[in-house]
């Protein structure tokens, strides 16, 4: 990915741009002192700016003028050099340098500006330094000149030219704006919240999602938006979760699911093929909601493995170990994770507890992990309570179901579904990793569609929207709506979420009827929607959408394992940013402007 850059006055090329056909041009370069090394006589410089790295070279014989200034550079100042490009004797050629046949002979070398402070950390790739989070994000410009964070900046806006390019140019695709300064949208998150001075005692809130907005484009007629878009979300943070985040938001008209689906993945190949140059086969495998839930446990699968769980309830529902028949009894399941060669892998210490398993299943809700192992013989290895619960039928029915072959293990989830399903594919994620099933540089993306409308939140005893409340539901299922299925999918790669979407409701009497099931009154939808449903009155056409998470796709592409790591100035898990350090006290005045008052009391020491 190399990019020529549009010369500013005076420069007449990039550090990182020159070449052997340089060689006898006498080139004006700008940039920092990456490293100074002084070998006895003769100093090298390594000069950096944002395309690379090019040798100078300074000595008293060759270029007297440049050498008491060379002398006195240090590790990050500004220079203007100028000099004649050369061929690097055979010894010093840098074969991992992409400049790295050349060096050039600086005739004189101006600073701009020197470092008049310690550098809180190595700035050089040359010299890698593990550098904490924390100084690396209190010094942000610092540690964005370092290569790799450099680079991935450099990625970002590789991708999002992508998008723009196959969106703009090849589908007629049109970007637009959308407020910051808006009403709630219910993405499921907490709002952050901006006071109206104008409006004493009335809010604004920063948007979750342009969701509402680009709907009201495709009533417009707009027909095809897209919006490289700020979100806002007031969530417990993660190494892929951001209060702020940017998503590549998408709406279109008078598609079907299967041509949106179609459309998204010309987008996603195109970004591959630009960023990667990967030919990735269409279309994407898909799974529904119900087939990953039932055979990874979680509606993000990583499908680079093939680990997969199964569902034994039936075999053991009347079997006299209590853990498994209570289970199946009181509704939920009882799934088998099985572990092809897990006898030898997997030790019992391991998963009792105590043992680094037993804590990853009891973290995700779990009491505990029941295991069998199968044994040379072809017969199962049963330890504990289930030992002598279970006969020989059910223990050949488990063999056949699961299709264990000796020397495996399988590993047993029981209880309530969720949290069958929640420990198990936690399982399958750590040990897919720790016995090497997964190849770091496949890439499977993938679809998981027919969501359902609704799920059940026990706090609030409600059913809520699982994606948002405008999700059209499937019209196969318009009889119940409680149970429907949605029109809508999400884009799983390599296990993450980077994207999801639905086809809408467009119509102003299913909007109502949603409203109702999640037990909003027609007072409270008017209230906030009323805008919304008084549009679908004019002439809306039938739309669908989806939006990806930028920052996501841009870390999966980077190979990075945080979102922080490729945005600008993220904010740390904390929701502040270190370096300008938001958020902060404001004075008295600006609140009594806004008809604010705090009513946070600072713990005391005491306390
Ligand atoms: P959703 O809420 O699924 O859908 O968001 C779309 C994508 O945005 C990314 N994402 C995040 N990335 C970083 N930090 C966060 N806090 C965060 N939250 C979400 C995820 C996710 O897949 N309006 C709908 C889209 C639509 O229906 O068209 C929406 O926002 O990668």
């Amino acid at each position: 990915m190399t990019t020529k850059l549009r010369l500013i006055p005076m420069r007449t090329h990039y550090c990182g741009d020159l070449r052997a056909t340089d060689i006898d041009q006498t080139v004006t370069l700008f940039g920092w002192v990456d490293r100074r090394r002084d070998h006895g006589g003769v100093i090298f410089i390594d000069l950096r700016d944002r395309t690379g790295i090019v040798q100078i070279v300074s000595d008293p014989q060759r270029t007297p003028d440049s050498y008491p200034d060379a002398e006195n550079l240090r590790n990050e100042y500004v220079v203007k050099i100028v000099g004649r490009v050369s061929q690097r004797p055979p010894e010093s050629l840098n074969p991992k340098l992409p400049t790295g046949e050349v060096e050039i002979y600086a005739d004189t070398i101006e600073l701009l500006n020197g470092v008049n402070k310690q550098l809180p950390f190595v700035i050089s790739s040359l010299e890698a330094e593990l550098v904490r989070e924390d100084v690396r994000l209190k010094y942000r410009y610092l540690d964005l000149r370092r290569d790799r964070m450099a680079k991935n900046l450099q990625l970002r806006h590789a991708v999002v030219k992508a998008m723009r390019r196959y969106l703009e140019d090849q589908q007629q695709f049109m970007e637009i704006e959308t407020p910051i300064l808006t009403r709630s949208t219910p993405e499921g998150a907490r709002d952050y919240l901006v006071p109206s001075r104008v409006n004493p005692g009335q809010w604004y809130a920063l948007p979750q999602s342009p969701q509402l907005f680009k709907q009201l484009l495709m009533v417009s007629g707009c027909d095809r938006y897209y919006q490289i878009a700020r979100c806002f979300r007031d969530e417990d943070l993660r190494a892929d979760r951001q209060p702020e985040f940017t998503q590549l938001d998408m709406e279109m008209s008078f598609m079907s699911e299967n041509e949106i689906l179609a459309l998204n993945e010309g987008l996603v190949c195109y970004i591959f093929k630009t960023i990667k140059n990967l030919e990735i086969p269409r279309p994407f495998p898909r799974l529904t909601y119900a087939e990953a839930m039932e055979k990874y446990g979680t509606d993000r699968p990583d499908t680079r493995f093939d680990l997969t769980l199964v569902d034994v309830s039936d075999i053991v529902k009347d079997s006299g170990f209590k853990v498994f028949s209570g289970a199946v009894k009181s509704g939920g399941k009882v799934k088998v994770l099985p572990i092809p060669g897990g006898n030898e892998a997997i030790s019992n210490v391991r998963i009792k507890p105590g043992g680094d398993l037993f804590k990853e299943a009891t973290e995700a809700g779990a009491k505990g992990i029941a295991y069998i192992r199968v044994k040379d013989n072809n017969k199962l290895d049963t330890i504990g309570a289930i030992k002598d619960n279970l006969n020989q039928e059910q223990k050949a029915e488990l063999l056949a179901r699961t299709g264990a072959k000796p020397g495996d293990l399988l590993l047993f989830g029981a209880g309530d579904t969720d949290t069958v399903n929640k420990s198990l594919s936690r399982l399958r994620l750590v040990i897919g990793e720790q016995l090497g099933l997964i190849d770091s540089d496949q890439v499977n993306l993938l679809w998981i569609t027919e969501f359902p409308m609704f799920e059940w939140n026990a706090d609030e005893k409600r059913l809520e929207a699982l994606h948002h409340p405008f999700t059209a539901p499937n019209p196969e299922d318009l009889d119940d709506l409680k149970t429907a299925r949605a029109q809508a999918y999400d884009i799983v790669f390599n296990g993450i979420e980077i994207g999801g979407g639905s086809l809408r409701i467009y119509q102003k009497e299913v909007q109502e009827k949603v409203f109702e099931t999640i037990g909003l009154s027609m007072e409270e939808a008017y209230n906030k929607f009323g805008f919304l449903l008084e549009a679908f009155e004019y002439g809306t056409p039938p739309h669908g959408g989806i939006a990806y998470g930028l920052d996501r796709l841009v870390m999966l592409l980077a190979g990075e394992d945080s979102i922080r790591d490729v945005i600008a100035f993220p904010k740390t898990q904390q929701a502040s940013c270190l370096l300008t350090e938001a958020p902060a006290n404001v004075d008295e005045q600006q609140l009594k402007e806004l008809q604010v008052k705090s009513t946070y009391k600072p713990k005391s020491k005491s306390e």
